[in-house]
This record gives C-alpha cells, structure tokens and sequence, in this order.
C-alpha cells in the first residue's frame, strides 16, 4: 500500500493538501440529512472504502465529491479545487448492474467511450492533426484493457460478457484518461465469490502500483479488507472514519448506529456485522445484515441506490 511520500500523486493538490479533504460536511436531500461532521483525508494513492447500510447517502457522497450534488455545510477539497472542478482527473463508475444481453457495443468501444465518448456531450470530428492523437487512444485503450486483463474478450459484445467481464472492462473504462482519482459505487456487489476477489484485487494493485487513489463503496468490506488504508463507515446516526480495525469494531458501529451492534470475527479473518438497523426512509435493505453480505440472497437490482 502506498503512502503519499511514495507516491508523489499527493503532489498533484497543491500544498500536500490532499487528493480529497472533507471538514465538517454535509449533505441534505430535501430537508433531509443524510449525513453530517464528515472529516476525511485521503491521499496520494490511498484506498478507502466507504461503507454502511442501504439508503445512508454513500452514492450522494460520490456525487459531492464530483460537484453534482453540493454540500450542505463544511467544506470539501477536490484535488486541490472545489468539488466539480477538476473531474476530467476522476475516473468515476457509477453504481449499477449489469448491461442487458441485447447491448451490441463491444467491450472495446465502451473502454474507448472513456477517452472520446459522451463525456462532455460533443463529438468531435477527426482532422488530419488528430491522427497521431488517435494513434495514441488506440495505443491507450490496448494498454488498459491488457492491465485489467480483458484483452481475450474485449471485442465481444458487451451484453454477453460475464458480470466480472463487465466490470473489468467498465474498471477499464475509468482509467484510460489515468486519472488521479478513482470513484467506484458498489463494483463488486453484482459479482460472485471469485470475482469479487479478483476485481479487489486488480483495483488494489491498480491503487499501489500506479499511485492512483480509490474511494469506493461497498456493501462487503471483506473482498477488500486487505488492500484498505481507511474505511467511512455510515451509520443511522452518524460517520466515523479511520484504519479498519478502529472503526469496524462493536463499540464503534454501536455508537454509529444508535443501538447495539455486534462485529464478530470468523476463523477466516472475515468481519460479520450482525444486528444493524436499515437507514431511515430505505425500505427494502438489509435487516439485520452482515457486513460480507448474504450472498444467498437474490441480488437487489438497484441496490436501493437513487442513481
Ligand atoms: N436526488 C435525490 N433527491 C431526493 N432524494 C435522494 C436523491 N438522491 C438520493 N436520495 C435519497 O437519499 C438517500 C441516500 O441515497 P444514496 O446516496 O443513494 O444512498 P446509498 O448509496 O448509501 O444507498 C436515499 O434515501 C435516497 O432515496
Ligand atoms: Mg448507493
């Protein structure tokens, strides 16, 4: 795992402040809180997890962080900037499930569409003068594609890849503008045992190798529990951020949550979550739940997410 000084990239936001800084934040939807008090550091090359139940505003903090949606109090610090300011340097994967089989578009043109696409709602027309240029995306979008090992299956269609296909691709898709910052909602939550494995890991080694930093929610902390620097963990009544050990514990998420709340540890080192109450207004979540999710549950398609 990578520290700042190791990788230079805090050196990026000017004055060592921080690739992201949250003091005192908070948002609202309606007249509602979703949080508040959030203070968060996340440097050069850290990887943080985001954590806590359905309906706690995970995926609204994503959105805070890219300047669409605005904090209601505190301030938050973007590579440097205001929230909004610098996202053609945030590789962004929105929550969501998988594509339907009838999508054509090849795994390939969906990784391109990072570079070209629909980013800013223009197309632009190639000259003469951006052939090099071309020559260059094409060379980007091999080299991406390789790093997350699709490369045997990016020119098929995206609609009849497997889900950890998919979500390599879509990984695939959030890096080839290398970016400084990685935003990934719920990647592995659509994914079986092995590939919510794999993906973690790739995302890690993305994370420790290329000083790129991660902040990504996840319903499961344990797939990647050993490549964390930190975890945000959202409760019902309130958010603690730190090392994971400090913050997954009962006496933690037991104040977060405003009732008791057990963490128990399995011979595996897996962490257990048992007794959380679901977020106010969310009303098909996990009671009860565990933190490694019931993986013999059917999936929830929209993960209770709004976005
Ligand atoms: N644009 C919005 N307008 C109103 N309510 C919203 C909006 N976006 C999200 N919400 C609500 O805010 C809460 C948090 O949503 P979300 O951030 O998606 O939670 P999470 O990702 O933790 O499951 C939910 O109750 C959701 O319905
Ligand atoms: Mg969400």
């Amino acid at each position: 795992m990578n520290t700042p000084d190791q990788t230079g990239a805090a050196g990026s936001s000017p004055a060592g402040g921080g690739v992201l800084v949250l003091e005192g934040a908070a948002v609202a939807v309606g007249a509602r809180t979703l949080w508040s008090g959030f203070d968060l550091h996340v440097g050069g090359g850290e990887f943080v997890a985001v954590l806590g139940p359905n309906g706690v505003g995970k995926s609204t903090l994503l959105q805070v962080i890219l300047g669409t949606v605005p904090p209601s109090a505190g301030s938050v610090r973007v590579l440097g900037g205001p929230p909004g300011s610098a996202n053609d340097r945030i590789g962004y994967l929105p929550q969501r499930r998988g594509f339907d089989p009838s999508v054509r578009i090849r795994g390939v043109d969906l990784v391109r569409l990072g570079l070209t696409g629909t980013r800013f709602g223009v197309s632009v027309p190639l000259r003469p003068a951006a052939r090099r240029r071309r020559r260059e995306d094409e060379d980007r979008v091999a080299s991406v594609i390789e790093r997350v090992g699709a490369a045997a299956y990016a020119d098929r269609a995206i609609g009849h890849l497997s889900g950890g296909e998919q979500q390599r691709l879509l990984i695939a898709q959030a890096l080839v503008r290398r970016p400084e910052l990685l935003l990934l909602d719920e990647p592995l939550d659509s994914l079986d045992l092995p590939n919510q494995a794999a993906v973690a890991s790739l995302i890690g080694s993305i994370c420790c190798d290329e000083g790129v930093s991660v902040v990504i929610v996840a319903h499961d902390v344990n797939p990647i529990l050993p490549y964390l620097n930190r975890v945000v963990y959202i409760g019902t009544a309130g958010v603690a951020s730190g090392p994971p050990e400090e913050v997954i514990t009962s006496a933690t998420l037991s104040r977060l949550y405003g009732t008791p709340v057990e963490v128990l540890h399995s011979a595996g080192g897996r962490l257990v979550v048992v007794g959380q109450p679901d977020a106010p207004g969310h009303h098909h979540g996990h009671h009860g739940g565990l933190i490694d999710g019931d993986h013999s549950a059917p999936a929830d398609e929209n993960g209770g997410g709004a976005w």
